[in-house]
């Protein structure tokens, strides 16, 4: 058989065997979606990969219209309090029944780092999939989701005190 022939022939081969290894990997169910089950440290290093790299070729082209001004900071903050302290704390607030059983965890944005403005407005609008984080596109619009970037900054500072002041007061 000539040379070309036989590289054909394995190529053809390999590729072959590993559709079916993986068909066969899919349809025996010999994968565990369970998220109390969680990824092998490849797995997760490649998703996380996956992720970072996605977000950061979508959101370096944003216009960010951050501003920080109070006003857009109070509004967020009452954003947050009904829709992301559950999963994402706050500070005082350190207790979730529905955060502890999530994989992969939402981050606790009190005691990160400071966001980046167009990742984090990216990724608030967008959500995130396989992953419990929602899309707000369909609740928030743009100037919204600004106003809840501002405030996501201002996090990791901020005192339990402060925190209960701005997601009660209604303006
Ligand atoms: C039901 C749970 C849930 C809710 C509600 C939720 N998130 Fe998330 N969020 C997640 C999860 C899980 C991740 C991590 C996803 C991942 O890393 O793959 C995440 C990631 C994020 C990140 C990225 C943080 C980082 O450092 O990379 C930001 C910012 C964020 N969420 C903001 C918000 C805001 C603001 C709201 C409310 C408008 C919100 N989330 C509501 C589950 C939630």
């Amino acid at each position: 058989m000539p040379k070309t022939a036989k590289i054909v022939l394995i190529v053809v081969g390999t590729l072959a065997a590993l559709a079916i290894g993986g068909g066969a990997f899919i349809g025996f169910g010999v994968y565990n979606i369970g998220a109390d089950d969680h990824h092998t440290p490849l797995t997760l290093a490649l998703i996380e990969q996956l992720r970072d790299r996605s977000i950061a070729a979508r959101s370096s082209s944003i216009d960010a219209h951050y501003i920080e001004d109070p006003v857009r900071i109070a509004a967020g903050a009452k954003h947050y309090a009904t829709l992301c302290v559950g999963c994402h704390m706050a500070p005082g607030v350190t207790k979730s029944e529905m955060r502890i059983g999530m994989y992969p965890r939402p981050p606790n944005l009190a005691q990160g780092e400071l966001l980046q403005a167009q990742r984090a407005f990216w990724i608030i609008k967008h959500g995130i999939k396989m992953s419990a984080m929602p899309s707000w596109s369909k609740t928030l619009d743009d100037a919204a989701i600004w106003d809840v970037v501002a405030f996501v900054r201002k996090l990791p500072d901020m005192t339990p005190e402060t925190y209960q002041q701005l997601s009660e007061h209604t303006p």
